[in-house]
């Protein structure tokens, strides 16, 4: 299929690869759907009809592939926290043949870039033919996943050309948490009420400008820690659990290092005799909940030789933490916890003289089942 883009949106420019240029584009994408989608009142600008759509609903079911499903895991937090309707998320290519049992109202959720992930796209035509209400959340006005939902919100990061995902998992999770408040605040939940969505992305925005003027710093992480490695792991619990996820999968997608996401409570039932002298262990560390206990997981893979390394928001760090984040809502961390691990896998595809944008066996648009 074919993209509809004007000349200076994808050119290049300074950067060698234009997946650095979309990391750098992200702090204005979070500014843009602040203004877009709330005013300044608080208030946002999404269809009523949708709002009660959802509100109405019993379930609600995200589906998603590759990054697009790790922020559907991101937005079942948020919308259980915020809406109180229980959430569910599901990998497309699983749901599409797997026929879950469903509640009587479920209201659908498709986050895709692209609009035209082929997997997804079977789980709409299945969820229309059964006549559920769905919403799709991409970044291409007009893609056949937004002309079969119901509804559509676009995610205006402008257009994502390197294969890794960047700007679009952020602006799906930022987009998530304007609904799940939207979503929340017509319910009355008082939770919701009090999330100031508008000011936590003014927050994200200047946040992750912070750490994308550090990047000089996370190049020499990645060349001492990840160029050489063969394996590495992120850790982490509930919603750090999510994001090292995506961490890993940004490292082995364009660095060709094996990388794994895990609950960091998990590592010991089995994936810590994986770790040898010079393993790199990743903690992400934002929850007040469950900082301790990450900490304590990343203490036994250190005495099991591991080089450790940490990404902490502020509010929770410590003297020899590895990279600070600046201090954001919990349920929304990770739109920072996110871009050193981004910046990570970057450095360390580069400095491995890959071709950052263009990974082997990759496509950027996958449309077959
Ligand atoms: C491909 C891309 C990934 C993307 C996934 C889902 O695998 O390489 O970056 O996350 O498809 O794509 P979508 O367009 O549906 O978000």
């Amino acid at each position: 299929y074919h993209l509809d883009m004007d000349a200076e949106e994808t050119d290049k420019g300074p950067y060698p690869y234009y997946m650095l240029k979309e990391v750098d584009e992200q702090p204005n994408v979070m500014r843009k759907l602040a203004s877009i989608y709330t005013e300044e009142t608080g208030k946002d600008n999404l269809d009523p009809e949708m709002i009660d759509a959802i509100k109405n609903a019993d379930r609600i079911h995200i589906v998603g592939a590759g990054t697009s499903y790790h922020a559907g895991l991101v937005g079942k937090k948020m919308f259980e926290k915020l809406t109180h309707i229980p959430t569910e998320v599901h990998v497309a290519s699983e749901f599409a043949y797997d026929d879950p049992l469903l509640t009587k109202n479920p209201f659908f959720i498709f986050l895709s870039q692209s609009g035209e992930t082929a997997d997804s796209r079977e789980v709409l035509v299945n969820v229309n033919a059964r006549g559920f209400k769905s919403l799709t959340i991409t970044n291409v006005a007009n893609s056949t996943l937004s002309r079969e939902a119901n509804y559509t919100l676009l995610l205006h990061a402008g257009p994502e050309i390197s294969v890794a995902s960047t700007k679009a998992y952020t602006a799906q999770i930022a987009v998530e948490a304007i609904l799940a408040k939207s979503v929340g605040v017509a319910k009355e939940q008082v939770i919701a009420e009090d999330f100031d969505v508008r000011q936590q992305l003014g927050l994200a925005a200047t946040g992750m400008q912070a750490i994308i003027d550090e990047k000089d710093e996370i190049e020499k992480l990645a060349k001492e820690y990840f160029v050489n490695a063969t394996r590495a792991f992120y850790i982490g619990r509930g919603i750090d659990q999510t994001v090292s996820l995506e961490a890993a999968l940004k490292l082995k997608e364009i660095s060709y290092v094996q990388a794994e996401g895990f609950a960091s409570g998990e590592l010991k039932h089995g994936t810590i005799a994986l770790i040898e002298e010079g393993t790199p262990v990743v903690g992400i560390i934002t929850q007040v909940k469950t900082a301790g206990l990450t900490r304590s997981n990343l203490q036994e893979t250190l005495s099991r030789g591991a080089n450790i390394l940490t990404i902490v928001r502020s509010g929770l760090s410590k003297e020899d933490d590895t990279i600070v984040v600046p201090d954001i809502d919990e349920m929304i961390t990770p739109l920072l916890s996110v871009i050193p691990a981004q910046l990570l896998a970057y450095y360390t595809s580069l400095n491995k003289g890959l071709d950052v944008d263009r990974p082997r066996n990759l496509a950027k648009s996958v449309t077959v089942e």
